[in-house]
């Protein structure tokens, strides 16, 4: 008698992960951020000279409005209590934890889509 494999469940949080459309290009000037809702995630856009960023918007210390933040040499700044994370990583400067969870994003056909769960 043959068993078949279990299905391989290593990484369950990417089910479930497709490109969605967030908003339309222009809604996101140069070197500018903004907010949006996906589902149920609150996503912040930033806007930077060489491409789109995009992370989670509630900061993983109390959930201050990331969108809001300062960016500066690559890093956001929350503005409630100053933890900085880096746009392409979401790792907090200080410990260098992975705590905000980043989105692939790309540009199509005039909108900004990311890649990201239900
Ligand atoms: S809520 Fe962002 S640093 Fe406290």
């Amino acid at each position: 008698m043959h068993h078949s494999p279990q299905p391989n469940n290593e990484s369950p949080s990417r089910d479930g992960y497709s490109w969605r459309r967030v908003c339309e290009s222009e809604q996101v000037p140069e070197n500018a951020a903004i907010e949006r809702i996906v589902g149920r995630t609150v996503v912040a856009l930033f806007r930077q000279p060489e491409r789109i960023y995009a992370m989670d918007g509630m900061c993983s210390h109390q959930g201050g409005p990331i969108a809001q933040g300062r960016v500066e040499h690559g890093c956001v700044t929350c503005p409630w209590h100053g933890w900085q994370y880096e746009l392409e990583t979401g790792i907090q400067t200080i410990n260098r934890q992975s705590l905000q969870e980043c989105f692939d994003t790309r540009e199509v056909d005039g909108w900004i889509e990311i890649f990201i769960g239900e």
